[in-house]
């Protein structure tokens, strides 16, 4: 079944269940400045989640065009892309599990024809911390509808992740729940991460069996969860009927249910085919179009052939919403997408003109539900042909750049000219930072001509320019450090018991929204809904001097972004971060760097520093000068050492 026709048929199998088809958002999101893309159906319906009426009632279907610009590094596997189409049914205070989990599986095994025995699914499974039990109701109506297909019905209790991997899967367990790191959904992700005000809610996720071999590189056993490839998520029913409070989670005025289906991992399911660009007609199409331009075959080179499909599908739907390739915002991201393209499809010798010819091939595919590709066609041939062209210049002009840094470092050996074994490392940052040649092109020419470069040390130079030019936009939003001298380094370690002495006072829904700090005071926004008492700032004033006095360790780490979520660091609002980070934790009494107890401390931060190495370096004592509202349920404080 290609993928257009699969889209059909759910948006028919909802509108005969009493639901109004609506048009896909923009992928700019409209009146959103927290994001640059719309990534998930949900969020261009939130005011309707929220209460507010729809023009179309309460039951709503669509399939809305999604970008996770953080996937892009991911491309290159048989299933990650970063556009896709996510399927969606709501409710809005309408109907609820009773009918959404039965309609699911009746469109996957009746409609689309799937074999129940090939579907697993998970549900939450309850969490104490914020009030909301094991979804019993999700089980029971799980147990029922596979057991009417009589087949395995079994329910396993299976709580984190890790303990998936420990104890895999029980004989005839079909219906799994996890905490809700997996089965919790919001925007911001689990419950302690949501601003207050945000909706979220327990979900039910369905995965498909593509019954390939365990890869037990992900961990000892396999189970729904797992990201060895065996199992593919194809569908999550969000039963979105809370919203955080200053005080914990309350009941939202009306129960709300918020499918998302991946159109083509459906389709990939389907065809029981797990390479999601062998499945999926508007990607396999391209990729034919490619190999016939470059003679070279797709199994060959599985990576290059997928980005370039992923990226060029992309963009041409971000230019049909109105991006135009540039160095900021979405416009950032159309370039990225484009260059990346072009530099793929360099190394598979595919001539410029090939990319354009493959819009149309996009435009084809997709034009019947969404005309403005056609409409746009013209523009988006033209806007993908110039920033080809601008790219294969800088190609040029950065290869010569570097055979010149080569010749160099040419010499004799014996009567014959030979590369010297290494370019130093100095030399190959400037080509790639002075124009934007692409590392992996430089170490591919170097590779050629039997010479290297010590890439460590490159990366690190690369690091060390990323970092001064962010500390240059930090200055330029006035949010930060004013500078690192020794007063503003102190009040920033101040800052970081403060955040963490909020918390303890006010209550974990406490997260920081902006921060500024000088070498006269520090300045922390943050979420909270009412004005501090008395009694609550002496009581924060003391927890934070208190330690100050304790003499705490400050230690910096450098660790997987992962363990740092694990250990439930503090993140900047709305910060993406990379895989490895630093971050500072702050006692317990006698930690080191070679033993920093992290999940010991007082506080822990995702953090760059700089920071004073001992709280008994701070000089004198925490005052907080002024508390005030900043903005809707965010606080601002003003703090100085005194
Ligand atoms: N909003 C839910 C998701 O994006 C359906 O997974």
């Amino acid at each position: 079944m290609d993928t257009q026709a699969l889209r059909k048929k759910y948006l028919d199998f909802f509108v005969a269940r009493g639901h109004a088809a609506i048009p896909s958002a923009s992928l700019v999101p409209e009146n959103d400045p927290t994001t640059l893309f719309t990534g998930s159906g949900m969020q261009p319906l939130l005011p309707y989640l929220l209460g507010e009426r729809h023009p179309k009632g309460t039951r709503l279907t669509d399939s809305q065009k999604s970008f996770r610009a953080e996937d892009i590094e991911e491309v290159g596997d048989n299933r990650h892309t970063t556009f896709f189409e996510m399927l969606g049914n709501w409710s809005l205070g309408d109907y609820f599990k009773q009918e959404q989990l039965p309609w699911f599986f009746e469109f996957l095994t009746k409609e689309v024809g799937l074999d129940p025995n090939k579907l697993y699914v998970t549900v939450f499974d309850g969490a104490e911390d914020i009030g909301v039990p094991r979804d019993e109701e999700s089980i029971e109506i799980w147990r029922r509808l596979f057991g009417e297909t009589g087949i395995s019905n079994g329910f396993q209790e299976v709580g984190s992740e890790e303990n998936g991997y420990k104890k895999g899967m029980e004989d005839g367990a079909r219906i799994f729940s996890y905490d809700a790191k997996k089965n919790w959904w919001s925007r911001s992700g689990v419950p302690d991460n949501m601003p207050v005000g945000e909706p979220g809610g327990p979900d039910s996720e369905v995965f498909y069996d593509f019954e390939t071999e365990h890869d037990s590189s992900w961990g000892e056993h396999c189970h729904p969860n797992c990201d060895c490839g065996r199992f593919l998520e194809i569908g999550n029913s969000v039963f979105m009927e809370y919203t955080k409070t200053g005080k914990g989670f309350e009941k939202l005025a009306q129960k709300n249910v918020d499918f998302g289906g991946g159109l083509e991992r459906i389709a990939a399911a389907s065809a029981n085919e797990s390479d999601m660009f062998l499945a999926v007609d508007s990607l396999s199409n391209v990729i034919k179009h490619l190999e016939e331009a470059s003679n070279k075959y797709y199994k060959d080179d599985l990576k290059s052939f997928r980005i370039i499909a992923d990226h060029l599908r992309g963009a041409v739907f971000m230019i049909s919403d109105g991006v135009r390739p540039s160095n900021t915002e979405q416009g950032y991201f159309a370039r990225r997408l484009l260059r990346r393209s072009v530099q793929y499809a360099d190394t598979l010798g595919i001539q410029e003109g090939t990319l354009v010819e493959a819009v149309a091939i996009i435009t084809d595919t997709y034009k019947d539900h969404y005309p403005e590709l056609e409409e746009r066609r013209t523009e988006i041939e033209r806007a993908v042909g110039d920033e080809e062209a601008r790219f294969r210049a800088t190609l040029k002009r950065g290869l010569s750049k570097l055979e010149k840094v080569m010749l160099k470092h040419e010499g004799e050996v014996g009567n014959q000219k030979e590369f010297e074994k290494a370019i130093p490392a100095n030399e190959v940052f400037e080509v790639i930072t002075s124009d934007g040649f692409p590392k992996e092109l430089v170490a591919e020419i170097l590779e050629e001509h039997g010479t290297k470069t010590e890439w460590k040390e490159v990366e690190a130079l690369i690091l060390e320019h990323k970092a001064k030019s962010r500390a240059g936009a930090e200055q330029k939003f006035k949010g930060g450090l004013a500078d690192h001298s020794n007063a503003t380094t102190q009040l920033h370690t101040a800052h970081h018991l403060l955040l963490k002495a909020l918390q303890i006072v006010l209550g974990g829904h406490v997260k920081q929204r902006g921060s500024n700090i000088t070498g006269e005071r520090l300045r922390i926004d943050f979420s909270h809904h009412e004005k501090l008492s008395d009694e609550q700032k002496a009581e924060v004033e003391r927890i934070v001097n208190d330690q100050i006095q304790a003499k705490l360790p400050v230690l910096k780490t450098t660790l997987p972004r992962r363990e740092a979520e694990a250990l439930g660091a503090e993140q900047e609002f709305g910060q993406k971060y990379p895989d490895i980070v630093n971050v500072y934790s702050i006692g317990p009494a006698g930690a080191s760097p070679d033993d920093p107890r992290l999940d010991e401390s007082f506080s822990l931060e995702f953090c760059g520093g700089p920071h004073v190495s001992n709280t008994g370096e701070i000089q004198g004592v925490f005052r907080i000068k002024k508390e005030k509202a900043s903005s809707a349920e965010v606080r601002r404080i003003r703090g100085v050492l005194e």
